[in-house]
């Protein structure tokens, strides 16, 4: 059938603009800064040195010390993106200098008012997210030069070293790899918006084939990331304080609230990449893991979360394929499928290398006498799920999707 010049003109089109997407970065923030006018020099000094600070156990005596600074300065979103990501990563050197065992459960007003403000001003919740750890936090060493490793750096660091800068630039290459998959999932809701099957089609193919390049990318982690660095060094900075035995209250913001507040951990759960794949898929996970993964949304900026749920009020691909008939774009839909279920058991690999064995191995090495307090994020995620069964469940569920041919 064709369509009706008058719903062309009226079908507003799906457009990465409109949500603040880049059509060179995706959801990377493009070009994020470095510096914070100098009213924040406090700030930037502690934060251009918080490994050392926290490895010499001196971290919250400097916190301690620094000054109230007030947020009308930071003039421009990016700054606002830099403030957020340089008091996130304070933030939880504050809270896990001590590790597991001695979490500091509040957060001086000096640093928890600022921080409580910048985030509401930018949408975010008051805890290092994904937005922060990836999306802000790289740089080109050299910008003309091509966007790989080599010439990637993080702008602040955290404990960990190599492995820590490793994790960190493969997950932005991740993020990078994506950009024409988004391109192509416009590309398709658009086709289908026109009933162009041509496009459709050939939206799904890149698609597809970019699901494959980031599960490559994804790759790189093993020559980056050192297992025993991550498990036992970086991990317990992207610890929240939701769903987690080391820090059942949550957290008090001193000067926001006498509650304690629970927000969940960092992870790439929150990126938006898989949720917009997801949704345009028409992937439908369990309940339990639905509210896991919807809750991990509040972790984005708005604007992405918003462009995740564009896509779900998209007319949907599947029925579109199915009722088409065309075979083609049914075997391209499932093929799209297929592939993101291998993404998942790809990274189900991962998480076994570097949660379950990496904790194997360091219970191995830990004296037994006198029994330590147990290791309250050991083979837990993040986000404190019980990880392998969910992520198991989410990949399953993914291949659940696949469509079968009639006739
Ligand atoms: C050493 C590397 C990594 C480890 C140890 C790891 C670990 C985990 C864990 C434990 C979860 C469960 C949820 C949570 O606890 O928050 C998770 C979920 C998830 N991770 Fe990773 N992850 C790694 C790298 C990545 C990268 C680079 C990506 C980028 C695509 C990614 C994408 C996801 C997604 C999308 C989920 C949500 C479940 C899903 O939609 O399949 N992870 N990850």
């Amino acid at each position: 059938m064709e369509p009706q010049s008058q719903d062309l003109k009226t079908t507003p089109s799906l457009s990465l603009e409109r949500f603040h997407i880049s059509e060179d970065y995706g959801f990377l923030l493009p070009n994020p800064l470095k510096e914070l006018p100098d009213h924040y020099r406090p700030w930037m000094e502690i934060a251009n040195k918080l490994s050392h600070l926290i490895e010499s156990h001196q971290l919250r005596a400097q916190v301690n010390k620094m000054p109230l600074l007030n947020c009308q300065f930071l003039k421009s979103y990016r700054q606002r993106r830099l403030a957020h990501l340089v008091l996130s990563f304070i933030s939880t050197g504050y809270v896990w200098q001590e590790g597991e065992r001695e979490p500091e459960e509040v957060l001086p007003r000096n640093l928890a008012l600022p921080f409580v403000e910048v985030s509401k001003n930018l949408g975010l919740p008051p805890i290092l997210a994904h937005s922060d750890l990836v999306l802000t936090n790289w740089t080109m060493r050299n910008p003309e030069g091509p966007m790989d490793i080599r010439n990637l750096d993080t702008v602040i660091s955290l404990p960990g070293g190599e492995s820590l800068r490793g994790f960190i630039l493969v997950t932005v290459l991740v993020e990078k790899a994506a950009v024409p998959g988004i391109k192509a999932l416009v590309q398709a809701v658009n086709a289908i918006l026109q009933r162009s099957q041509d496009s459709l089609l050939q939206a799904l193919q890149r698609l597809r084939h970019c699901i494959q390049d980031i599960t490559r990318t994804l790759g790189q982690m093993h020559d980056y990331v050192d297992p025993d660095v991550f498990y036992t060094v970086i991990r317990i900075f992207l610890s929240g304080w939701r769903d987690n035995p080391a820090m059942p209250a949550g957290l008090t913001y001193e000067g926001v609230s006498k509650e304690p507040l629970k927000y969940s951990g960092g992870s790439a759960a929150q990126s938006t990449v898989l949720h917009a794949f997801d949704e345009f898929l028409g992937i439908r996970h369990s309940q339990e893991n639905a509210d896991f993964l919807h809750r991990m949304r509040d972790y984005m900026p708005p604007s992405h979360k918003a462009f995740i749920e564009e896509i779900h009020s998209a007319p949907s691909l599947r029925d579109h394929v199915l009722s088409s008939g065309n075979d083609q774009l049914l075997t391209a839909y499932n093929q799209c499928t297929e592939a993101l279920a291998e993404l998942r058991s790809y990274h189900l690999t991962i998480v076994a290398k570097y949660l379950i064995t990496a904790a194997a191995k360091a219970k191995d090495k830990r004296p037994s006498h006198p029994p330590g307090p147990p290791q309250a994020l050991e083979q837990r995620g993040t986000g404190g799920t019980s990880v392998l069964r969910f992520l198991k469940s989410v990949r399953d569920k993914t291949l659940e999707a696949i469509l079968y041919q009639h006739g």
